[in-house]
């Protein structure tokens, strides 16, 4: 079993880890030889959309997933979050040097078709609506970027299928993504339409979390 990475950070500012950080961390270690295999020649660009306190960047860069010659980016949109994974990057020792953050929607400022692996676990809880930004980066309140950490939208699935709508221009060819999703999303007839867009779309892990299933599903070109 790999270890789960170090995290202390002000979790008025971003996300603690929680069933959902912890659930993608093993479904990414259950796929471990499918990526090596997959990736097994090549240096993989990887990007964890919304990456929080860190704890997935970071765990991925220490077990080299999907291999030990990959690039890795963060994203988010809450800057606290992106001081926050250097942070835990360091603290856990991870010295990689291919490894950066950016502040920015989804992928939006990464070239398209760049993408070999694909991390998200998103603002997944059904609001009526998602987090309007705030107005700068000096937010009055700290938790006002916290706030983008949780609200889906529609059925939660705002921001997810924001990103699934444009997964064809992220995704390199050989590409891959992992998406977390709550049992409110609906995430069967969502593999169910993707599958008929064309994409494989498969459970990886799944599991109760109190009163939520949560569960994590691949996609990727047939
Ligand atoms: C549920 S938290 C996950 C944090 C961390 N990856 C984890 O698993 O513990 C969702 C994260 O996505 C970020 N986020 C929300 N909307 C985003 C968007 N449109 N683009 C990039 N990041 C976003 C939030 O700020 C938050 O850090």
């Amino acid at each position: 079993m790999l270890a789960t990475p170090y995290v202390s950070y002000d979790y008025n500012k971003v996300y603690e880890p929680s069933e959902d950080s912890f659930l993608l961390l093993d479904a990414l270690e259950a796929d471990l030889s499918w990526l090596n295999n997959r990736f097994n020649d090549a240096v993989p660009l990887t990007i964890e959309i919304g990456s929080g306190s860190g704890i997935v960047s970071t765990f991925l860069m220490q077990n080299g997933i999907p291999n030990a010659n990959g690039l890795y980016l963060a994203t988010d949109l809450n800057p606290w979050a992106l001081d926050a994974t250097l942070d835990t990057c360091s603290k856990n020792g991870c010295k990689n040097s291919h490894f950066d953050v950016l502040q920015t929607d989804l992928t939006s400022s990464i070239r398209e078709n760049e993408v070999d692996l694909l991390v998200f676990n998103p603002p997944y809880v059904p609001a009526e609506t998602v987090p309007e930004l705030p107005h700068s980066n000096h937010a009055v309140r700290d938790d006002e970027w916290l706030f983008l950490a949780l609200d889906g939208g529609d059925d939660g699935m705002v921001v997810t299928q924001r990103l699934l709508n444009g997964l064809d221009r992220i995704l390199s060819c050989n590409g891959v993504a992992y998406i977390l999703f709550c049992a409110r999303n609906k995430p069967e007839t969502v593999a169910s339409k993707m599958k008929f867009s064309g994409w494989k779309s498969e459970l990886v892990i799944h599991r109760k979390a109190g009163w939520e299933v949560l569960s994590v599903y691949k996609f990727y070109r047939n």
